[in-house]
């Protein structure tokens, strides 16, 4: 359609198009029409010489013997052509002797005949213009008169009114043509010129790799200085909130109010942050052991709005309204969560399937094969669609704020997209993105990465999985990439790619209420039976292969090999989380898990000590912080992991600044918690002996180490994650509506 801006912008040319063009005609008729008058007087003297020639020779017999009537007739009979008006005989003295009838009274020999005497050709007579010419008669080289040849000139006026008539059409028309070429080249200009502001404006880049450029080339100088300027200022304001800001609940929510309008956020995630299950006299609220969750709930209890995940819970259905809608925190309800209820066989196909024997091992360098079935791949689509129009029912406005978790939703942001078009979208991957080759695996690669690319952001937890997924979509999808910016524009739909390192809450939960460190030491030795100068190390999973349980087993069994002072005086607790039972690989890894155990209880037991103490079921949060309290060394030995969200949970419950931390290189959190003892878990011997250093490193070191890392924890905690991803997208949202604006101003 035609933009009223464009046509605005088109009249400024067109005005003066037309007033130039009515000058040109004003000055343009005059001047043909002189032109074409002198065309015809060279005709008209032509055609008099040719009449003038014809007649002479006849004419000078004729006058020689005076014969009047045959000369009457030779005239009579030249003026039978059609424009030939009339023809007479002067003498040289200037009297007209002979002529024929329509000869002029008016013309009569004229005054100034005389030979060589140049006269204006053309006479204006009331019976309209007439075209005069002289001939001299001559005899032997002597004159004996003139012969006066006189043509009808006023068809030369009825021609001029017809020229002048198509020399103004002819100029109308070109300034229609040319007005009609001017609006649509403006039209096409405008648009272009508008993307290219919109293109700056949205952090697009300059140049395609392979298609035209995305900023028209005269935008160019000015591309440069409007993303530098808007670069700077997003970098003062990161860096002024950086210094300036303490990352709370409150802060949250104020920034949520200033940048976002007030807006309520509606997250999506598979997993609920409070399940209800049916026990045999009561319901019992269980927080489910998922990193996910637990960094969500607070920011969804600071911020509010609505929770969409699927209700897996036996007393699930009995704990919501008509509306499928549950008010929680349930002691002092702060959002709503809103259930979907999946079937058995939704579930088997989208959850247990695609999601955790396709996805989950494909993301994870953990040495379990992917496995994708289309039938898995279908019940995902469907599930993901569910989702989607879920969304959109809760979706209070055309435009909301939506964070869309993990890999259960990898098309869910395109099929929001295509309801909301105009939604911000985040999408937060919590488990790791693995290199191209390895993606490549999964048949449905392209759809997952068309899926994803509906984000407005699209956040990982370290640069590396962001890096590995921008060289995925370039591997596989025609789109364009801007390194610099870290931006993917695919069918204008513009998406940002960066890394928000997940975290936890701060201060953390029960900070006031839990009992003292040296009780929770206490407590937790006499409900084992062990002394109070018990060496205690604590693993803190769900049963998952990619935890590295088994490799973490193994340490403990080398490091008791190699240090048998060490047998009887410390034992290593694993609390460990039943996770996705239903699956073949997590029942064969839970047998593995536990035949380790007792093969080294076996090997190493001493009365009633037994170095490794598993306990394989569920734990409500606050007993698991009890258990933080109560080490002396938490283990994290992941194989592969996105962030792991206990290594940053044990530093939190430990206010007194004591315990050590081993930590996987493999895990996002060892990209910040450098004091932690980092080790490779593949490495038996290496991990062995760093918990065997963690076991007799001095208070005073523990303490520098632990210090340390409860301050960038602090700092970094899980209000500054959320905050930083919505920061981002109230920019990303103002750089649209500024964009949009200067559509409509311009
Ligand atoms: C990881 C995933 C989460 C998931 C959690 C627990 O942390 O990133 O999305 O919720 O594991 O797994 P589950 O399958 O029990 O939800």
């Amino acid at each position: 359609m035609l933009s009223i801006r464009s046509l605005r912008l088109s009249l400024r040319f067109v005005i003066p198009l037309v007033i130039a063009l009515t000058v040109l005609a004003y000055a343009l008729v005059p001047l043909v029409d002189n032109l074409m008058l002198r065309w015809f007087v060279r005709d008209m003297d032509i055609r008099a010489q040719f009449v003038a020639n014809t007649l002479h020779d006849p004419l000078v017999e004729l006058l020689q013997q005076e014969n009047r009537s045959k000369i009457n007739a030779l005239l009579v009979r030249a003026t039978r052509d059609e424009r030939l008006l009339a023809v007479g005989v002067c003498t040289t003295e200037g009297k007209l002797r002979y002529r024929t009838r329509a000869y002029p009274e008016s013309i009569g020999c004229l005054p100034d005949t005389a030979p060589g005497k140049k006269i204006s050709p053309l006479h204006r007579l009331p019976q309209g213009a007439v075209h005069v010419s002289i001939n001299p008669i001559e005899q032997e080289g002597a004159q004996i008169g003139s012969l006066i040849v006189i043509h009808d000139m006023s068809f030369v006026e009825r021609r001029s009114t017809d020229t002048r008539k198509y020399v103004i059409m002819f100029i109308t028309l070109l300034g229609v043509i040319i007005s009609v070429i001017t609006v649509f080249v403006a039209q096409l200009s405008w648009r272009g010129w508008m993307d290219g502001v919109r293109a700056m404006i949205r952090g697009e880049g300059i140049v395609k790799p392979f298609a035209q450029p995305a900023v028209a080339s005269e935008l160019q100088p000015l591309a440069g200085d409007l993303r530098q300027l808007l670069r700077s200022y997003d970098a003062e304001r990161r860096l002024a909130d950086d210094v300036t800001v303490t990352w709370s609940p409150d802060f949250l929510r104020k920034l949520l109010h200033d940048q976002l309008a007030g807006e309520r956020i509606i997250v999506v995630s598979n997993r609920e942050p409070y399940i209800h299950i049916k026990m045999p006299d009561r319901i019992e609220v269980h927080r489910p052991a998922s990193g996910l969750v637990t960094a969500v709930e607070p920011v969804m209890r600071a911020c509010s709005g609505t929770w969409i995940a699927h209700g897996g819970g036996t007393a699930d259905r009995e704990t919501v309204d008509r509306n499928d809608r549950a008010h929680v925190p349930p002691e002092n309800p702060e959002y709503v969560l809103r259930r979907i209820w999946l079937t058995d066989e939704e579930e088997t196909g989208y959850y247990y399937g695609f999601a955790n024997e396709g996805l989950w091992p494909l993301c994870h360098i953990a040495h379990v094969r992917p496995i994708f079935r289309s039938s898995d791949w279908g019940q995902y689509i469907a599930v993901n669609q569910r989702f989607a129009d879920a969304v959109a029912a809760e979706a209070a406005s055309d435009d909301p704020v939506v964070l869309v978790h993990d890999y259960h939703f990898a098309l869910l942001p395109q099929m929001i997209r295509k309801v909301l078009p105009k939604a911000t979208i985040i999408t937060f991957w919590h488990i790791p993105w693995p290199n191209p080759e390895s993606f490549g695996i999964c048949p449905w690669r392209e759809e997952l990465l068309k899926g994803m690319l509906g984000s407005t952001i699209l956040g990982f937890h370290t640069p590396f999985h962001c890096k590995n997924f921008l060289e995925t979509v370039d591997r596989y999808l025609e789109t364009r990439i801007e390194h610099e910016s870290s931006t993917i524009s695919r069918h204008g739909q513009l998406t940002l790619v960066e890394s928000y390192p997940i975290s936890i809450q701060w201060p953390p939960p029960w900070q006031e209420t839990q009992p003292p460190v040296s009780e929770c030491r206490e407590a937790i030795r006499r409900s084992l039976g062990l002394a109070a100068d018990h060496l205690i190390g604590l693993g803190v999973d769900r049963q998952d292969y990619t935890k590295g349980i088994l490799e973490r087993f193994r340490a403990v069994e080398n490091m008791l090999e190699n240090h048998p002072e060490m047998r009887g005086r410390f034992t290593f607790i694993q609390i460990a989380a039943p996770t996705r039972s239903a699956l073949e690989d997590y029942q064969l890894f839970e047998s593995q898990v536990r035949n380790l155990a007792d093969r080294i209880n076996e090997r190493f037991s001493t009365g009633s000590w037994q170095p490794i103490c598993l306990k394989a079921e569920h734990h409500e949060p606050e007993e698991v912080n009890r258990y933080y309290r109560a080490a002396d060394v938490c283990m994290v030995t992941s194989l592969h992991d996105g962030m792991n969200l206990v290594a940053k949970e044990f530093v939190a419950a430990r206010d007194d600044e004591q315990g050590v931390l081993i930590l996987s290189q493999f895990t996002g959190a060892a990209h910040e918690l450098h004091e932690s003892l980092v080790v490779n878990p593949y490495h038996i011997e290496q991990t062995a002996e760093a918990l065997y250093n963690a076991l007799a490193m001095p208070d005073f070191e523990q303490r520098a180490r632990m210090r340390s890392m409860r301050t960038l924890v602090r700092d970094f905690n899980v209000y500054r994650w959320a905050g930083r991803m919505l920061l981002d997208a109230a920019r990303i949202r103002q750089r649209e509506r500024l964009a949009a604006r200067i559509g409509r101003d311009l």
